[in-house]
C-alpha cells in the first residue's frame, strides 16, 4: 500500500535540462571540450562531480582534483544564473494537479533529488515549504543509482520504503528507487519502472496507488 510519493525534481517537477545543458556547454567551450545534448542526457540524475567526470571523458587534458572542484564551481555559477529565470509557470504540466490530489487524499509527498540547488529551485518556483520532506544533494554522500536520497526521504517521512512510490525521469533514478525497495513510476521514457507515463499531464498518480 502506497502512503507516500517521492518526486525527483529536475525533469519531473520542472525541466532544468536546458539550464544544465547551457551551463555545461559554456564550461566545455571554455575548456575546449566537445559537449552535446546526447552527453547532457547522460547527466540526468547524476551528481555534479560525477557529471563532470562524464564531461571530461572527451577531454585530452587530465585535471587535478583541485581543478575539478574549480570546474564544478564555475559550472554551478553559470547554472545559478540560468535558474534565476525560473518561475512557478515553469512547473511541468499536470504536476500541481497531482500534488494537490495526493495531499487531499492524505498521501505524503516528498522530494528526492541529487541536486544541491534543490532549495533554491523550490523557492524560485514557489514550492518552498510545500512538501512533507525534502531530501536532496545536500544530505547524501552517494548519488543515484544509489538509493540513499530516497531512503533518507522515507526516513524523514517515517514511512517504510515498501510504502513509497518514486517518480523519476532518469534510468539512474528508477534503478535507485528499485534498489531502495520502492515502487517506481517513470515519466519521459525512463526505463525499467513498475509504471510508466509519458508525462503527468493526463495521468493521475492516485490511480496507481
Ligand atoms: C540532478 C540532475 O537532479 O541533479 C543532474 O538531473 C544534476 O543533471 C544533479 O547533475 C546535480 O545538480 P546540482 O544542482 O547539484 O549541480
Ligand atoms: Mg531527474
Amino acid at each position: 500500500m502506497i502512503k507516500a510519493v517521492i518526486f525527483d525534481l529536475d525533469g519531473v517537477i520542472i525541466s532544468t535540462d536546458d539550464c544544465h545543458y547551457e551551463a555545461w556547454k559554456k564550461l566545455a567551450d571554455e575548456e575546449g571540450i566537445y559537449f552535446d545534448r546526447k552527453i547532457n542526457d547522460r547527466l540526468r540524475g547524476v551528481s555534479r562531480m560525477a557529471s563532470l567526470e562524464i564531461v571530461l571523458e572527451k577531454s585530452e587534458k587530465v585535471y587535478t582534483e583541485k581543478e575539478k572542484a574549480e570546474l564544478t564551481e564555475r559550472k554551478n555559477n553559470y547554472y545559478r544564473e540560468f535558474i534565476k529565470k525560473l518561475t512557478p509557470n515553469d512547473i511541468l504540466p499536470g504536476v500541481m494537479d497531482n500534488l494537490e490530489e495526493l495531499k487531499q487524499n492524505g498521501i505524503k509527498i516528498a522530494i528526492g533529488s541529487s541536486s544541491k540547488n534543490t532549495p533554491i529551485i523550490l523557492k524560485q518556483i514557489g514550492l518552498d515549504g510545500y512538501f512533507d520532506a525534502v531530501s536532496d544533494g545536500n544530505n547524501i554522500t552517494h548519488s543515484k543509482p544509489n538509493p540513499e536520497v530516497f531512503l533518507k526521504a522515507s526516513e524523514m517521512l517515517k514511512i517504510p520504503p515498501e510504502n513509497c512510490l518514486v517518480v523519476e525521469d532518469a534510468d539512474a533514478g528508477i534503478e535507485a528507487g528499485k534498489k531502495g525497495g520502492m515502487k517506481t513510476l517513470s515519466v519521459h521514457g525512463a526505463k525499467g519502472a513498475d509504471f510508466e507515463t509519458e508525462d503527468l499531464k493526463k495521468f493521475k498518480i492516485l490511480s496507481i496507488i
